[in-house]
C-alpha cells in the first residue's frame, strides 16, 4: 500500500455509487470498495464529481512526532504555501487538533506561508493508523460553473454524470479524440475539454448545434460543433459518447436507434452510451460487446433511470 504515490479520497450520495464505481474502475484500473484509497495513477480530481483530494504522499509514518522529524529533514522550500488537514469523514480529529497538527508541519517547511489562495497547498491526514504528509490537490469544483450555461433544454444530461461519461469514454488519457455524435446543447462536450480531451461534436438539429456553440463559446472552450447527421461523420475517434435521443427528440423507429448505434461503432473504438430503456438487443444487434454497465437514477428519489453502455 505505502509504495502507492497518491492518497484518494472519494464523496458521492448512495443512489450515485454505481456511477461513482464505474468512473474509478475507468480512471483507475481497480475495483472501487472504500472512499478513500490508493493508486500509483495522477488524476486531477477536479475531473471528477465525486473525487475530492489527491494527496500526493511525500512523507509518511505511525507516529505524528516523527511525521514532523521527516519533514524537517527532507527540507522542503515553498513559496505562498499553507498546509491542509484532509479530513476523512469519521476518522477526523476536532478542528483545533488539526490546526494543530498542520501549525507544527507548516514550521517545517521553508518560505513564506500564504493562507488565502496560497500558491502550494500541502496536506496531513491520518488513515488507518498511518500519518500522510504530501503535495495536496482538491477539487476545485470550477466545473459546477456549468451549470449556469446560457442554453438548455428538456433533453439536457446533468453534467455529474456528463463528466462521469467523459472519463468511461477516455480512461484518462488525454491523447485520446472523443466525439459526440448527437451533442444536444453541448454537456458533456463542455465537461469533455475541461478534462483537457480534444472533442468534437455533431447535432442534426440546427437550433440545438447552434445553442451548443453559443454554450462553449459563453465559457471560452474551442470545440468545434458540426450541424449535421450521425450518418454523414466521415471521421474515425478513440471513443463516442451517445446519449440517445428520446422525449421531445425521441426516436420514432427502431430502425433510426439502430442506425445510430450502427454509425457509432463506424466512427469510434470504444462507445458509452446513455439511453433511457434497456437496449440490449440493439446493442447485440451490432455485434457490439457489452464491457460494463449500470443504472443511474436521476435524483435520490429513483424517479428517472437512465442506463449506462460501455461497448467496443
Ligand atoms: C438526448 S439528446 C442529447 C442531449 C445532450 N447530451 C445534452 O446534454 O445536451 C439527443 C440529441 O440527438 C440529436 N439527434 C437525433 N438524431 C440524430 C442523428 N441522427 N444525428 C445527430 N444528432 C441526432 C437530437 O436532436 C438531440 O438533440
Amino acid at each position: 500500500m505505502e509504495s502507492c504515490s497518491y492518497l484518494y479520497s472519494l464523496n458521492y450520495p448512495e443512489f450515485e455509487k454505481e456511477l461513482c464505481a464505474l468512473e474509478v474502475k475507468s480512471l483507475f484500473n481497480d475495483v472501487m470498495d472504500d472512499k478513500v484509497f490508493f493508486a500509483n495513477t495522477k488524476v486531477d480530481p477536479s475531473v471528477s464529481p465525486f473525487l475530492r483530494n489527491r494527496l500526493e504522499v511525500l512523507f509518511s509514518h505511525s507516529s505524528f512526532t516523527e511525521l514532523v522529524a521527516l519533514v524537517d529533514q527532507g527540507g522542503l522550500h515553498a513559496t505562498d504555501y499553507m498546509v491542509r488537514y484532509v479530513k476523512l469523514y469519521d476518522q477526523d480529529p476536532p478542528f483545533q487538533t488539526r490546526r494543530s497538527y498542520c501549525k507544527q508541519l507548516g514550521y517545517k517547511i521553508h518560505g513564506e506561508p500564504l493562507y488565502i489562495s496560497p500558491k502550494e497547498v500541502f496536506g496531513i491526514t491520518l488513515y488507518k493508523g498511518m500519518w500522510y504528509f504530501g503535495i495536496l490537490k482538491q477539487n476545485d469544483i470550477t466545473w459546477k460553473e456549468h451549470k449556469d450555461k446560457p442554453y438548455s433544454y428538456s433533453s439536457s444530461i446533468g453534467i455529474t454524470i456528463a463528466k462521469v461519461l467523459v472519463n468511461i469514454a477516455g480512461n484518462g488519457d488525454l491523447s485520446k479524440r472523443i466525439v459526440d455524435p448527437c451533442c444536444g446543447v453541448g454537456t458533456v462536450l463542455i465537461e469533455g475539454v475541461y478534462a483537457g480531451y480534444a472533442m468534437k461534436g455533431w447535432e442534426i438539429n440546427r437550433k440545438i448545434a447552434e445553442a451548443s456553440r453559443g454554450n462553449l463559446k459563453y465559457f471560452n472552450y474551442n470545440v468545434p460543433v458540426i450541424t449535421g447527421d450521425i450518418k454523414d461523420i466521415e471521421e474515425a475517434f478513440d471513443a463516442s459518447i451517445i446519449d440517445l435521443p428520446y422525449g421531445n427528440f425521441s426516436i420514432t423507429t427502431q430502425d433510426e436507434l439502430q442506425s445510430i448505434l450502427k454509425n457509432a461503432k463506424r466512427i469510434s473504438k470504444k462507445m458509452v452510451i446513455v439511453s433511457a430503456k434497456d437496449i440490449s438487443n440493439e446493442i447485440k444487434n451490432e455485434n457490439l460487446i457489452i464491457l460494463d454497465r449500470c443504472e443511474v437514477v436521476k435524483n435520490k428519489h429513483n424517479d428517472f433511470t437512465r442506463y449506462v453502455w460501455v461497448c467496443e
